[in-house]
């Protein structure tokens, strides 16, 4: 047994690759993941109410979108088969979710348009059209609104945030706190199973 979370830097349980299987619009992934990420065995519910609810990018939609938080990159993966002409960047603390969100950027046709990047390693000067998270709940309040103050700002003018946070683990109170304190506009586009999916503007 080791202490890892899923957001520890560089874990050390045991890899055990595994497939995982999901369909999103239409179009089937199976994609690697491995123990030591985020929802290791599976695609996560949240993730899944999320692909399904928000509305994906148009085929021409352009880039470069943001998956904050990549994981073993389920989302990355989506991003960039649903524009097939937008950069992707997929930032994780977690160097095995990075490489598998890599590897799996290859495994969709994706390597060229996918940017794997721990957070510190991303340009300072791109504007995102797009930025998806299920977000690390995990980390503690106040870790979360400090990365979401720190990625948001990031956003294009125009650009729209999809965040899913279930509701048990605070969702309601963090829509609260991303309008009234941080003075974004939130919409709660979608409620299934628990979660909650907003959609951020400025
Ligand atoms: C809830 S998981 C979602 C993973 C993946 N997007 C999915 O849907 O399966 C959140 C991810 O955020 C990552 N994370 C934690 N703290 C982070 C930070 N400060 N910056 C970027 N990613 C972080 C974790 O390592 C984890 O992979």
């Amino acid at each position: 047994m080791t202490g890892d979370h899923y957001f520890t830097a560089e874990p050390t349980t045991a890899a055990q690759p595994r497939e995982v299987e999901f369909s999103v619009a239409g179009r089937d992934y199976t994609l690697t993941s491995a123990g030591g990420v985020f929802s290791a065995a599976r695609l996560d519910p949240g993730t899944a109410v999320l692909l399904r609810k928000a509305e994906l990018p148009a085929a021409d939609a352009a880039g470069p979108m943001l998956d904050l938080g990549s994981g073993f990159g389920p989302i990355t993966c989506v991003l960039a088969s649903s524009a097939p002409g937008a950069t992707v960047w997929a930032v994780d603390v977690n160097e095995r979710a990075r490489a598998l969100t890599a590897a799996n950027a290859a495994r969709v046709g994706a390597a060229d348009r996918v940017r794997v990047a721990a957070p510190d390693d991303v340009p300072a000067d791109l504007a995102f059209t797009q930025l998806w998270s299920n977000p690390p709940i995990r980390i503690g309040k106040a870790e979360l609104h400090e990365l979401l103050r720190r990625w948001l700002p990031r956003l294009a003018p125009d650009g729209v945030a999809w965040l899913v946070v279930a509701r048990h683990l605070g969702g309601d109170s963090l829509h609260r706190w991303l309008v009234e304190e941080q003075g974004w506009q939130v919409e709660r586009h979608a409620s299934q199973k628990g979660y909650r999916v907003l959609r951020v503007t400025r």
